[in-house]
């Protein structure tokens, strides 16, 4: 087992290896291009040991941004999942795949969980630490305030562009459109909905089994779909009015509305701070909503939150760990019971599905393996809400499973083997920013 030490030069080399310039890629090969909520947790890492870098991922990820002259302008705020500043072949669907030529940097044209505001509050507090800790450091904290200067109105944007495309009809709950949206792609709990998009009979040549085992990634039949969802999505010309109508896939994911939720908050508390007064006060509103919106997609059976199909209205009753971002999210039931339950049945922390659900695969993509980001965020909002002790169980157990292992993507949580793409920069960038020296001792 590596000391903590040789640990934290490992995850630096980490992203540094994994460094193109302004951009992390989650890891070399599997997936060579920016993707949006991996930028936000890597951002974490850097901070701790080279903020200026931190900061310089914020602003390449939302380089790629859409605004009112693309397509039309409905779209002014969108920020998609993969955002491709470089060509590449090992990857499919790459650049060319979907629909958006015409960008000056092509992008992919789904979005994922929007957790920045979150990312930019903590890196702004680490900023603020930091300089009252050491005052020949006041620059970082400059440097910060510049920054945020810059994208909190590009985060607002993007929030708004949540809201009016997401659930224009003021629900409190947003949806996705596409499973690559959720992070989560192939969960047990998409398995209903998915099952009403139609295959793709056009040919294509999958990339990820070049990378990694196909016992560890979603079956083909999942890739015919989503490769649907895809070219359906560039066939309505990206309007948000005629997917939101008309798309075969329409889920209220209940991990992007808790990761959304708990990013309206602290962006309320940013534009605060930063005289943004009306931002915050359109913000609080959203967040009222989806406050009261949210008990309807409580599970009695599971004791979590759950996701709804929003075609069918059907409760979609699968305990993955999305719903147990209650605490994180500030929802009123914080979960906190059914977390300790989830932890006395396996070794290692937090799965991506219940073990005992039927559904459940430990190695399979989403369906049981752990993924580090998720437990962080979880123990977090834990912490926040007084459950210190439970929150630094799960903060024990993936020290232990990150020391044992190194930085996969993924770990079985029945042996804590590491699966997946290996050097992957979140989940070294949790270690750094969440386990910390010491941390556990
Ligand atoms: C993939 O290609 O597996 C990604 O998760 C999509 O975002």
């Amino acid at each position: 087992m590596q000391s903590h030490e040789q640990l934290q030069t490992v995850a630096r080399e980490t992203l540094r290896k994994n460094d193109r310039g302004g951009y992390t890629l989650p890891t070399q090969g599997l997936y060579p291009f920016q993707w949006n909520w991996d930028a936000g947790i890597t951002a974490l890492g850097w901070m701790t040991f080279d903020p200026a870098r931190a900061w310089r991922e914020y602003e390449t990820l939302f380089s790629g941004q859409w605004g009112p002259d693309h397509f039309g302008g409905a779209n002014d705020g969108f920020l998609a999942q993969i955002t491709f500043h470089q060509d590449s072949d090992t990857y499919f669907p790459g650049p060319d795949q979907w629909g958006t030529d015409s960008l000056a940097i092509r992008t992919s044209s789904i979005s994922q969980p929007p957790l920045h505001a979150t990312m930019l509050r903590w890196m702004w507090k680490e900023a603020v630490r930091t300089s009252e800790r050491d005052k020949t450091l006041a620059p970082q904290r400059d440097m910060a305030e510049a920054c945020l200067q810059e994208l909190l109105p590009k985060v607002i944007a993007h929030h708004r562009w949540w809201y009016r495309c997401r659930d224009p009809q003021g629900t409190g709950l947003v949806v996705n459109i596409h499973p690559w949206e959720t992070g989560m792609d192939n969960s047990p709990a998409w398995d209903d909905p998915q099952s009403a998009v139609l295959p793709t009979q056009r040919p294509y040549v999958r990339k990820d089994l070049n990378h990694v085992d196909a016992s560890m990634r979603p079956p083909k039949i999942f890739y015919d779909r989503m490769v649907s969802l895809m070219d359906f999505n560039s066939a309505c010309g990206f309007d948000p009015k005629r997917i939101f109508a008309e798309c075969p896939y329409r889920v209220n994911d209940i991990g992007i509305i808790s990761i959304l939720q708990r990013s309206s908050i602290d962006l309320v508390a940013l534009c605060q701070e930063f005289g943004l007064q009306d931002a915050a006060k359109e913000m609080q509103q959203h967040v009222d909503r989806t406050q009261v919106a949210v008990e309807s997609l409580w599970s009695e059976r599971w004791q979590q939150y759950v996701s709804r199909n929003a075609r069918t209205g059907a409760l979609l009753d699968v305990p993955t760990s999305a719903g147990l971002m209650a605490a994180y999210a500030g929802f009123q039931k914080d979960c906190a019971d059914t977390v300790d339950s989830w932890l006395d049945e396996t070794l290692y922390g937090i799965p991506s599905t219940r073990s005992t659900y039927i559904g459940f695969e430990p190695l399979r993509y989403w369906r049981g393996p752990i993924w580090q980001h998720i437990n962080m965020l979880i123990a977090m909002g834990l912490a926040d809400r007084g459950h210190v002790e439970l929150a630094d169980r799960i903060r024990v157990d993936s020290e232990t499973l990150l020391r044992q292992q190194g930085f996969h993507e993924y770990y079985d949580p029945t042996d804590g083997r590491g699966l997946g793409g290996g050097e992957f920069s979140w989940t070294a960038a949790t270690y750094l920013y969440w386990i910390k020296p010491n941390a556990s001792r």
